[in-house]
């Protein structure tokens, strides 16, 4: 028997050890599915299960935050019948899932792209986001057709725009500035990533927004997250120092460290 099997799963840390907002590469269900012998796109119809556990789960524990990489703007460039497949997943799920999302405080909002989408799904996604629960509970924030590059690329051509109507100085511009352009603009910057899938990597996720964020991975395939993934990488957070630059002893006096 592995040892994982008698330990006791790790319970959530308590509330103020957790994440206020929480990004996630759902990465895996190509590999779940051929797994089983059968076609990627099942696997993906199964990853649209796992956005359920993930949200529950950070409605359930207070984490107001939850941006989910659906759809790079790399990812574009699969298979015709993936991409087509991706599309109709999508757009079922903002059929099936949106007004439930909205009756349980959940505000909905697309961070990516949208140029290559098509009519009915860039509409879908505006009337999505402009269904503003009374008391939000959590803001979630699919990320589709999004790159990093991209966000920091479209926030400066605004603020070119700005300096070349006059609106702005080139001095003006500081990380400040530039931030207020980004997708996520107005929300605090993810405190902790998980992806999921065992590729240790960013792939052109949230590059500005990630500068001091917690990295966690797993070998989970995102069709099979539960509960008990999601505690581990909160267990493990709660017990990080985040530092900031600053030493040990300036973020934690209180331990009595030495500066
Ligand atoms: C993530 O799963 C979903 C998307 C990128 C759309 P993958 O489709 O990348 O699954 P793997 O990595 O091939 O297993
Ligand atoms: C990242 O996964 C994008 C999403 C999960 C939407 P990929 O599967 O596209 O990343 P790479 O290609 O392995 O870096
Ligand atoms: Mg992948």
């Amino acid at each position: 028997m592995s040892q994982a099997a008698t330990m006791p799963a790790p319970a959530a840390p308590p509330a103020a050890r957790l994440p206020r907002h929480l990004a996630v590469i759902m990465d895996g269900n190509g590999r779940w599915a051929q797994r089983r012998n059968r076609p990627r796109t099942l696997g993906h119809r199964a990853g649209a299960k796992a956005v359920q556990v993930c949200v529950d789960y950070c409605l359930a524990h207070g984490i107001g935050a939850l941006t989910l990489f659906a759809f790079s703007s790399e990812n574009w460039n699969r298979p015709e019948d993936e991409v087509g497949a991706l599309m109709k997943l999508f757009l079922r799920m903002l059929d099936s899932e949106v007004d439930e999302l909205h009756r349980r405080g959940v505000h909905l909002g697309f961070i990516g792209d949208r140029s290559g989408f098509p009519d009915t799904i860039r509409e879908r996604m505006r009337q999505a986001e402009r269904q503003v629960p009374a008391d939000v509970r959590l803001a979630l924030n699919i990320a589709v057709g999004y790159g990093g590059r991209w966000d920091i690329a479209q926030a400066c051509r605004s603020l070119a725009e700005d300096v070349a109507a006059g609106r702005l100085a080139p001095a003006d511009i500081d990380e400040t500035r530039l931030g207020e352009r980004l997708s996520l603009a107005g929300q605090p910057a993810p405190d902790l990533f998980i992806r999921t899938g065992g590729d240790l990597r960013i792939s052109n996720f949230l590059l500005w927004q990630l500068a001091y964020t917690e990295l966690w991975f797993t070998e989970t395939l995102w069709p099979d997250l539960d509960d008990s993934v999601l505690d581990a990488a909160m267990v493990d957070f709660a017990e990080r120092e985040r530092r900031f630059g600053l030493t040990s002893a300036q973020v934690a006096p209180a331990a009595g460290g030495v500066a």
